[in-house]
């Protein structure tokens, strides 16, 4: 019971840290430093107690001339081997169990570093993309409102206009990503996982009528998780998107948050297009779109699910999608209830 507490406790902290992929990596990394710790010091002490062995043997009968007294006096000095050797080698492997963690983390930190760069270089050009975005898009719609402007000047303003909101909302998309580290340290509190849902699936009650797709909603068990609602709406929103831009019109969308034990399952389930079994690694990569979809209309920049991703991973959830080409696809997420 108290080591299950103190299990969870550690798995908390292990999944709330922010450089959790680098903690596992690095963990990873002792590991197979001590694995080729233990295996030579496994050779290297079998070899040294198979020839002491011999040496005590040859050393014994020379020296000592009774049989039994013989007998016991190598018995005891090979125990004393044995005995030494177990400690020795235990000795040997904590601290380089330790040593290894260390090295680990100083292997790591030259790719920490790059990778830390490359965040804040896309959070900063993001960020400064904002502002020239805000203001082309007051000047396109002040363009729009004046008095006598031709239809081919309206048809440009308002296709630009179109364009500098798709792009305001990747540039959102990619502030939101460079700057997940920071997802930790906006509140968090209990949310009841399945009323966000309800509400998300409501707001996008009108998206699935337009394309005459049918909305249902099963079984809402209740139950909270330690969340951001924010978060937690923007990532239904992204998953609920993708179900409908990626399901023909007259198609079949059921959702669902069953409790399983201490944990609660959402499912979305769409009767859409699918993904082909090739594309499927991939999708939770930014700006990956499967081939069948890209220069299609609808649907984002792909960094949708690499956003839903990083909020699950935040929040210790999981995310499995299963997809059938032509029959549909299930998204599926865990997250560990608090209340
Ligand atoms: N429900 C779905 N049905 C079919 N394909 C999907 C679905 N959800 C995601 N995909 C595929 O995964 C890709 C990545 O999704 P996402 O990150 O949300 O990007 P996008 O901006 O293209 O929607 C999509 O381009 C699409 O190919
Ligand atoms: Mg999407």
């Amino acid at each position: 019971m108290m080591a299950k507490n103190y299990s969870k406790q550690f798995m908390a902290w292990v999944t709330g840290s922010k450089n959790k992929l680098f903690f596992w990596a690095q963990l990873k990394l002792t590991f197979f430093y001590s694995m080729i710790i233990i295996a030579i010091l496994v050779v290297s002490s079998l070899g040294l107690y198979v020839s002491l062995k011999k040496n005590i043997k040859e050393t014994y009968n020379d020296k000592i001339k009774d049989h039994i007294l013989r007998q016991e006096a190598i018995q005891v000095t090979n125990d004393r081997i044995v005995n030494d050797l177990i400690l020795g080698n235990a000795v040997l492997i904590v601290f380089s169990g330790g040593l290894s963690f260390f090295l680990a983390s100083k292997n790591l930190r030259p790719i920490k570093k790059v990778l830390e760069k490359q965040k804040r270089f896309t959070a900063d050009a993001s960020h400064d993309l904002r502002t020239p975005l805000a203001i082309m898009k007051t000047d396109c719609e002040l363009s729009l409102k004046k008095k006598g402007i031709s239809k081919d000047f309206k048809d440009l303003a308002q296709s630009n206009l179109e364009e500098i909101d798709r792009m305001s909302a990747m540039v959102d998309q990619l502030l939101f990503l460079s700057r997940n580290n920071g997802i930790l340290n906006q509140q968090m509190e209990p949310i009841h996982l399945g009323k966000v849902m309800d509400e998300i699936v409501l707001s996008c009650g009108s998206l699935a009528q337009n394309k005459n797709i049918s909305l249902t909603v099963g079984e809402i068990a209740s139950g909270s998780i330690n969340g951001n609602r924010l978060n937690l709406e923007k990532m239904f929103l992204n998953i609920m998107k993708n179900a409908i831009d990626y399901t023909p019109d007259g198609g079949k969308i059921e959702v669902s948050a069953k409790k399983n034990k201490d944990k609660i399952e959402v499912s979305i389930k769409d009767t859409g297009i699918g993904i082909d079994p090739e594309d499927l690694p991939h999708v939770t990569e930014a700006f990956y779109k499967a081939d069948k979809v890209r220069g299609q209309e609808n649907g984002g920049s792909g960094l949708g699910l690499s956003i839903v991703n990083e909020i699950v991973r935040n929040h210790g959830g999981t995310l499995h999608i299963e997809s059938k080409p032509n029959q549909g696809t299930s998204v599926s997420l865990t997250f560990p209830l608090t209340g």
